[in-house]
């Protein structure tokens, strides 16, 4: 990738009042960063803006613009670009539960390929080609051999949602190959928890949680009674899946990294954002139970379909080329994770 032109600074964020980018906001704003979030709230909370407010501050949130947007709504995106004029893109937004995914393809296919489909339009037609695009371990499937390098052989999704995240690389890799001006990093996370350390914003799922970690916060702060723990027969030390669990504030931070290592760069760069340690379900119940103090009962259920094993990271290329790699560990996620669930018991919408 030929390097040129000064960095980024301003950055539109697509689903930036989710999860994971509400912490990338808050660490694009800390960086520096002109930020535009769009965001339809289908699946966060307003509440969200004003907490991303209270984090960085007066100064810092002045250079914050919030758009409430579909991003499949091609005219009213377009007229967010045609105000905001970003220099680049992260890409968040999409549906991202894969149980719900198996039983709404439709739902999912339409959103998550046609909102993309729709924001690469958008993008061309205002001459903007750089985008940074929330992918997923989920494209590796199940690895033959871990850790997993971007070299890794991506294989056959088990469920629409990975499926999504695995089309959508293709798309974004298909548009450089047609036009080489475009300037594509793909990010695959492996598994992202905890909370900023202010506790004010924090991982807030819809309904009964499909991932392990909410659902053992919402265990440690009395919401529900057990773990279930899907599986203790698998291949691995004490028979539970194994995971690499990366602090989402340390994700943020990979973000910010990628837009100032891309910018001005043309081609497709993969990134794997992992921890390279991986962690079993009964570690992450005992870190879980040591942060929060509180005991954390689980009951052993059969095997979730279309779960694996075991996946975690070898993600020494984003410290060689990003100078990134991730500072928190197991505890600290725990940690973080417990002062967000315990100061927001019922999340946002107490
Ligand atoms: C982790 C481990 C389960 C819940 C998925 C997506 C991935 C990303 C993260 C969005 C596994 C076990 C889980 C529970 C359990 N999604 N488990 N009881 O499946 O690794 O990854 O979420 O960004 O793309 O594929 O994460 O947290 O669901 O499961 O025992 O109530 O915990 O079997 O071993 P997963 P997870």
């Amino acid at each position: 990738m030929s390097e040129s032109a000064p960095a980024t600074s301003r950055v539109l964020v697509t689903g930036g009042a989710g999860f994971i980018g509400s912490h990338t906001v808050v660490e694009l704003l800390e960086a520096g960063f002109e930020v535009c979030v769009v965001d339809d709230f289908s699946n966060a909370s307003p509440k969200v803006i004003g907490r991303i407010v209270e984090i960085v501050g007066e100064t810092r949130a002045s250079h914050l613009h919030f758009h409430e947007v579909d991003i499949c709504d091609e005219a009213a995106l377009s007229r967010v670009f045609d105000e905001e004029r970003p220099e680049a893109v992260i890409h968040f937004a999409g549906f991202k539960a894969v149980g719900e995914s198996v039983a709404k393809p439709l739902a999912y296919y339409s959103n998550n390929l046609g909102g993309t489909l729709t924001l690469c339009r958008v993008m061309e037609a205002h001459d903007v080609r750089a985008i940074v695009f929330s992918s997923s371990s989920t494209v590796y499937g199940d690895p033959d051999e871990v850790p997993l390098t971007e070299a890794s052989p991506k294989k056959n999704a088990t469920n629409p949602y990975g499926w999504t995240k695995w089309m959508i690389e293709q798309i974004l890799s298909d548009l450089w190959v047609a036009d080489d001006r475009w300037d594509v990093v793909l990010l695959r996370y492996f598994n992202p928890i905890g909370a900023h350390p202010s506790g004010l914003i924090g991982e807030d799922p819809k309904g009964i949680p499909n991932n392990l970690v909410p659902y053992v916060a919402q265990v440690a702060v009395g919401r529900r009674d057990a773990v279930h723990v899907y599986g203790n027969d698998y291949p691995t030390p004490d028979g539970t899946g194994i995971r690499d669990y990366i602090h989402v504030v340390d994700l943020a931070k990979g973000h910010v990294a990628a837009l100032e290592w891309m910018a001005g760069r043309r081609g497709v760069e993969i990134f794997n954002l992992g921890t390279g340690r991986g962690s079993s379900v009964l570690e992450v119940i005992d870190a879980y139970a040591a942060a929060s103090g509180r005991e954390i009962p689980y009951v052993i259920d059969p095997r979730r379909p279309g779960d694996i094993a075991r996946n975690w990271a070898d993600a020494s290329k984003a410290e060689r080329e990003l100078g990134w790699r991730a500072a928190y560990d197991l505890a600290d996620m725990c940690r973080d994770s417990w002062h967000w669930q315990s100061m927001n018991p019922e999340g946002y919408e107490a």
